[in-house]
């Protein structure tokens, strides 16, 4: 009966130290799987760096790639326009029928036409065509200009700019913005700078 006992309480021994045993191996396993984890966390990190930046890279150079496909293209608007017939205007008027959209007026004389710049020749305002007093007078400093263009008071150094009028083929005026005649180089009695009719 005592031998018995005895193996039973071998027998209890050894099963409490197989679940220490186990219990330990446990433990080591789960330390084991938790430095491996962190280890594959910060390649994770670098490896998703690592991408990011190529990616980035990539992008920026498929935009370069799309944005070398469509070149800059200025689009100015065309400095010539047609401004109807001469006998549209009448003779002594300062047409202001352009001067919004196109910034330029239209002058018919008792020998033709010309076309102003509309265009302060002091810091580029844009003056008023006051009929009552028969002169361009500017806003802003209070240069005032003849119906020629000519300057006779104020700051303006010079006269407004007088812009090239021409006839197109079915008669019509044509104002080219893109040459200017300046009187003070002499240039108002070009061809282009007034017209006959
Ligand atoms: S801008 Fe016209 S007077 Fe100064």
């Amino acid at each position: 009966m005592a031998k018995g006992e005895a193996q039973a309480e071998d027998q209890a021994a050894l099963a409490a130290r197989r679940r220490v045993e186990q219990q330990r191996e446990r433990e080591k396993r789960a330390r084991e799987r938790a430095q491996l984890g962190g280890l594959w966390s910060r390649r994770d990190v670098f490896g998703r760096f690592g991408w990011s930046v190529f990616a980035a890279f990539s992008g920026v150079s498929l935009l370069a790639a799309i944005r070398s496909a469509f070149p800059r293209v200025l689009f100015t608007p065309p400095s010539t326009f047609k401004a109807g017939l001469p006998t549209d205007y009448a003779i002594g008027e300062v047409s202001e029928k352009f001067k919004k959209d196109q910034r330029v007026w239209i002058i018919r004389t008792e020998a033709g036409l010309y076309a102003l710049f509309a265009k302060c020749t002091h810091l580029g305002c844009t003056p008023r065509w006051l009929t009552a007093e028969n002169k361009f007078k500017c806003p802003c400093h209070g240069s005032g200009f003849y119906k020629t263009g000519v300057n006779f008071e104020g700051p303006a150094p010079r006269p407004l700019e007088r812009l090239r009028i021409t006839r197109a083929e079915d008669g019509q005026l044509l104002i080219d913005k893109g040459v200017k005649y300046l009187y003070e180089k002499g240039e108002w009695t070009k061809p282009g700078a007034f017209l006959k009719a």
